[in-house]
């Protein structure tokens, strides 16, 4: 097992492109299908931002061995709106007539996210966890999960919820080992058939 340490994301530039390479692992290449093949950038420049979703202040990295293995990404359900409305506004000015492809590109997923947006306002949302390839398998995503329900904890949530592709098997398994139960299973996205299925994990 490397030395591992988790911390907080910090608004720097290599931050915000680990975050941006990570993220679009977790999310399966949807920001890129979303924002086209300038999306590591745009996602970058949003993750440098305070308050809104993908913020370096809802994210945290692990780091083995003294570089970045992989981060989690979450947030209070109850903040969801306020947070969403910060991702609009950094999209719009970084994004520009991106976002005119992203509406036409979310149209047909509009069922699966109108699904994912729904949230427990007591509940702590993980929005991303990911581990860079070559770093998985030795315990990296148990670390992270047990930093991010610690912080949960701390900010008086009653559960950790998250949303995961019902063909994810290997996140599912570790979700499941640590405690995580399905509640629920998305519509399919007209486009690329995609599913998720919300997971819960009680806190207290
Ligand atoms: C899901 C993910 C974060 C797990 O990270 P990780 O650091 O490998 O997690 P852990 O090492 O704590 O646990 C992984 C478990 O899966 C097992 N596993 C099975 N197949 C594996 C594979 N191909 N690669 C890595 N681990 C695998 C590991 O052995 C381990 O089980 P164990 O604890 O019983 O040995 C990582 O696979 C990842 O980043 N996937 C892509 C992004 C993603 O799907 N995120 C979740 C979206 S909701």
């Amino acid at each position: 097992m490397p030395a591992v340490s988790i911390r907080p994301g910090r608004p720097t530039a290599s931050d915000a492109a680990a975050f941006a390479e990570l993220a679009d692992m977790a999310a399966d290449g949807l920001f890129e299908a979303l924002l086209g093949r300038r999306a590591p950038e745009i996602v970058a420049r949003v993750y440098r931002h305070p308050a809104n979703e993908l913020s370096f202040q809802q994210t945290d990295f692990c780091e083995a061995d003294g570089s970045i293995a992989g981060m989690v990404n979450g947030y209070f359900g109850r903040h969801a709106k306020e947070l969403r409305r910060g991702t609009a506004r950094c999209l719009a000015r970084h994004a520009g007539w991106w976002l005119a492809r992203a509406a036409a590109v979310a149209l047909p997923r509009a069922r699966l996210f109108a699904f994912m947006d729904r949230r427990a306002p007591d509940a702590y949302y993980i929005q991303v966890l990911a581990v860079f390839p070559d770093r998985r398998g030795v315990g990296l995503g148990q670390r992270l999960l047990e930093s991010v329900a610690a912080t949960a904890r701390k900010a008086g949530a009653a559960s950790l919820e998250l949303d995961v592709e019902t063909r994810n098997d290997v996140a599912i398994a570790l979700y499941e080992r640590f405690g995580f139960r399905s509640i629920a299973t998305s519509p399919k996205a007209l486009l690329g058939n995609i599913q998720v299925q919300r997971m819960v994990k009680p806190l207290v």
